[in-house]
């Protein structure tokens, strides 16, 4: 018989979720949250939901439970340049700016700062955004980058709290729907390898990315500053007041001049007016001032 949830049950899950991760999960997804957990019931050593919370409210969990319900309880959808306009600005807008950068880095040696240029997913999910990243900036600098800027002057980081997108991210390993999503069959030649079925990104785009474990509530203090962050769909889960102290810490670690941009859903109306704002063609560009 499969294992039916009480609204009691529902509201232990939905503030150990919180709790975790800061996801709000509002009265009208216990449906959703049923058919998640359900499955993996079991897994976490329980025979019913009741079991469930009342594992959840005695703060007796452990490091399995908490892995499992955040792999259950996040929501991964992403593909190879979603939504494209973004990937446009940055490619036509960013990236000549980018470019520029690390010349001036170079002539600069004295500076503080190298020439590398870093750039952060903030929900990386399974890497198609960060890979997609790398791959614009690949082929900017094939274009453009005259022998003087090189792929090795950029580092992207892609971060993420669960564990199984990560360990999917970080293998860089597509199958046939998902390099259909997004990738032109050229695209897909130039930048990925055929292994049977499936696709691993090349070795020259998989050396610029890196992934990490993150949760985006906590502080960013150990993770240096970036010319670009990309932080899409993401903020949509979380209340204003989180929305609100991501937003000023990306604001502090961006370099001067830096960018940030949001999914097509996410704006900071109200939430934060530090930053500046441009449009190019469909997207919002933030940028902290110089
Ligand atoms: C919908 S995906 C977005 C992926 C990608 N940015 C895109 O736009 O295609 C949202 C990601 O945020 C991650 N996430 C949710 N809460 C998080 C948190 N507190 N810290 C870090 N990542 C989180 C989820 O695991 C999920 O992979």
């Amino acid at each position: 018989m499969t294992p039916s949830m009480t609204p009691e049950d529902y509201k232990a899950i939905v503030k150990y979720v919180f709790d975790i991760c800061g996801i709000v999960l509002g009265t009208d997804k216990q449906y959703l949250v049923e058919q998640r957990i359900t499955p993996i019931l079991s897994e976490l050593g329980c025979a019913t939901f009741g079991d469930l919370t009342k594992r959840l409210s005695t703060g007796f969990t452990n490091f399995m439970v908490k892995e499992k319900m955040l792999n259950a309880m996040t929501t991964n959808e992403t593909s190879f340049f979603r939504d494209e306009h973004p990937y446009v600005a940055f490619r036509d807008k960013i990236m000549p700016d980018m470019l520029e950068r690390v010349k001036t880095r170079k002539e600069r040696p004295w500076q503080r700062r190298g020439p590398k240029v870093s750039m952060w997913s903030a929900a990386a999910s399974t890497g198609q955004e960060a890979y997609s990243m790398a791959m614009i900036i690949s082929d900017v600098i094939q274009m453009k980058g005259m022998g003087i800027v090189t792929n090795d002057d950029f580092g992207i980081l892609g971060t993420d709290i669960s564990s199984k997108v990560l360990a999917k991210a970080i293998e860089g390993k597509y199958g046939p729907l998902e390099v259909a999503r997004g990738l032109t069959p050229e695209m897909r030649r130039r930048h990925f390898m055929q292994d049977g079925d499936f696709y691993l990104v090349s070795d020259k785009i998989r050396k610029m990315v890196d992934f990490k474990s993150l949760n985006i509530q906590d502080s960013f203090s150990s993770l240096g500053s970036f010319d670009v962050i990309f932080c899409r769909n993401i903020l949509i889960y979380f209340t204003d007041d989180a929305k609100r102290k991501i937003l000023s810490q990306f604001f502090q670690i961006l370099a001067p001049g830096g960018y940030l941009l949001l999914g097509s859903a996410e704006n900071m109306y109200n939430l934060n007016d530090e930053f500046l704002t441009e449009r190019f063609g469909a997207t919002t560009i933030y940028r902290k001032p110089v």
